[in-house]
């Protein structure tokens, strides 16, 4: 599916490579997949072009709620066609629930839509001095016309910083969670907001852990894995992305 999708849509951004957004699409279908509880969020939506991809897969999910199981109708199988493992990596899949119990998911973004704020000590890079406030500023219409555009469901969408945001602007339940915010403090901030509200067996996905250039997205995360050990059931790095399993 997640093949298909690439193929079909254009990236409405050079943000993000398509070989890392093929992660990052394959970890949220996993998390549905593998029924964890809760809705989707991605700190740093900038124009959508991860969010757009986040979702259609998400429509497609939606759509099998109260119809078929999630897993059947994501991989195109008829009901009562056999069930395949889903590949897990580390995760443990949950028993897969009845119909009746699926709820919709939904996605929640958050952007200044004033580009970056200012880097601080953490952020300083030895590759040079890249990546100035102000810059990726994309406009909130500019992210909703993208949607409609592609006649998706809009997400919930909140301008803010992510300092301000508070456990009113998050969903009860996080089951997924894109950071994607480049800096030190976007980083530190977006585990902070979102940490009260993960659901058990969350993903979280954080940008540019592996970036010379932008050294503090790793720096926050490894600070917060840290003061969680006790919560990760397993970490580890694709190309860029940090990819954390909490229990
Ligand atoms: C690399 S872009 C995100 C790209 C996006 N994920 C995509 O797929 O197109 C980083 C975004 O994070 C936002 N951002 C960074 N730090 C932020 C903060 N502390 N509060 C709010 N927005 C922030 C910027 O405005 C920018 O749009």
């Amino acid at each position: 599916m997640i093949d298909e999708l690439l193929r079909k849509h254009r990236l409405v951004s050079d943000q993000v490579d398509p070989r890392e957004l093929k992660v990052i699409l394959r970890e949220f279908l996993r998390v549905l997949e593998n029924d964890i509880d809760g809705d989707a969020v991605e700190l740093g939506c900038y124009k959508g072009t991860t969010s757009l991809f986040l979702a259609r897969i998400l429509e497609k999910y939606n759509a099998s709620v109260g119809h078929f199981s999630s897993r059947d109708r994501l991989f195109g199988r008829q009901k009562g066609e056999r069930d395949l493992p889903v590949t897990t990596g580390e995760m443990s899949v949950s028993s897969e629930k009845n119909d009746t119990e699926k709820t919709y998911r939904k996605l929640y973004l958050y952007d200044s839509f004033a580009g970056l704020p200012e880097k601080t000590t953490p952020d300083n890079s030895r590759v040079g001095d890249n990546f100035k406030a102000g810059e990726l500023a994309a406009t909130k219409s500019e992210l909703i016309r993208n949607f409609k555009k592609e006649n998706l469901t809009l997400p919930i969408i909140k301008k803010a910083w992510f300092k301000d945001l508070t456990d009113s602007d998050m969903p009860n339940k996080i089951a997924f969670a894109f950071f994607d915010g480049d800096f030190y403090e976007s980083i530190r901030d977006s585990f902070r907001v979102t940490a009260p509200q993960f659901a058990p067996h969350v993903t979280i996905v954080i940008d540019d852990y592996q970036n010379e250039a932008l050294p503090g997205a790793a720096r926050a995360t490894d600070e917060w894995l840290r003061q969680n050990s006790t919560r990760v059931k397993n970490f580890r790095v694709e190309q860029s992305l940090g990819i954390i399993y909490l229990k």
